[in-house]
């Protein structure tokens, strides 16, 4: 069985890919468990970001590495909080914080004007110094609702709804999630260029 790490510190998304790569005889391993700390985000491109993140774990642990970089893209804020999605209300701020002033900044704004769409790059490196790296990217496009709604997921699933329906991710099982979501859409496109081995 191969060992993998997975380069995030976030439990959604830990959670998250664990659930979408089970079954495919890798050992996974967080890097949480292994010891290895966070890497400061220096990048200003959710590939950049998933690059550092994935080089670093795999440098810190001598294992292949698997890391993803993700954020939400909201038009009537040009785009915000794009790669700084996790630190929108400051650097320690937590979700509900990030949330509440995402609300803030759209008050007024109608919910067919509030178009937005979570982005996600993952990357997978053989090791640190992978010439080649794997990169995948999903996008899942939505609006921002007026109201939290619901209690499932992390981040901004209270108040993402997807296109074409009407209950907030929160709402939705996970397993739902999993199927249609930016993160789902870029590891299934990686998936499906997984080298036969990982040395
Ligand atoms: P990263 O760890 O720098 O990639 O931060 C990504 C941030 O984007 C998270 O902390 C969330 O705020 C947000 N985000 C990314 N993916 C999701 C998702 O699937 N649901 C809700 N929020 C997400």
């Amino acid at each position: 069985m191969q060992s993998l790490v997975l380069a995030t510190g976030n439990a959604g998304k830990q959670r998250e890919l664990a659930a979408l790569l089970q079954g495919r005889g890798l050992q996974l391993l967080r890097q949480t468990e292994l010891g290895v700390t966070s890497v400061e985000e220096t990048g200003t491109t959710f590939e950049a970001n998933a690059l550092l993140k994935a080089r670093h774990a795999a440098a810190a642990t001598g294992l292949p590495a698997l890391a993803d970089d993700s954020g939400l893209e909201v038009d009537a804020l040009g785009g915000a909080p794009g790669v700084y999605s996790a630190r929108y209300a400051g650097e320690h701020a937590g979700d509900a914080a990030n949330t509440a002033l995402l609300l803030q900044r759209l008050q007024g704004v109608e919910f067919a004007a509030r178009t937005a769409r979570f982005r996600c790059v993952i990357v997978l490196v053989r090791d640190a110094n992978d010439a080649a790296p794997l990169i995948a990217s999903g996008c899942w496009e939505g609006h921002i609702a007026l109201a939290p709604a619901g209690d499932g997921g992390f981040g901004y699933d209270p108040v993402f709804v997807p296109q074409g329906g009407a209950l907030t991710i929160s709402q939705l099982d996970e397993v739902a999630k999993n199927q249609a979501s930016h993160r789902g859409q870029a590891l299934q496109s990686l998936l499906a260029r997984w080298p036969g081995s990982l040395r």
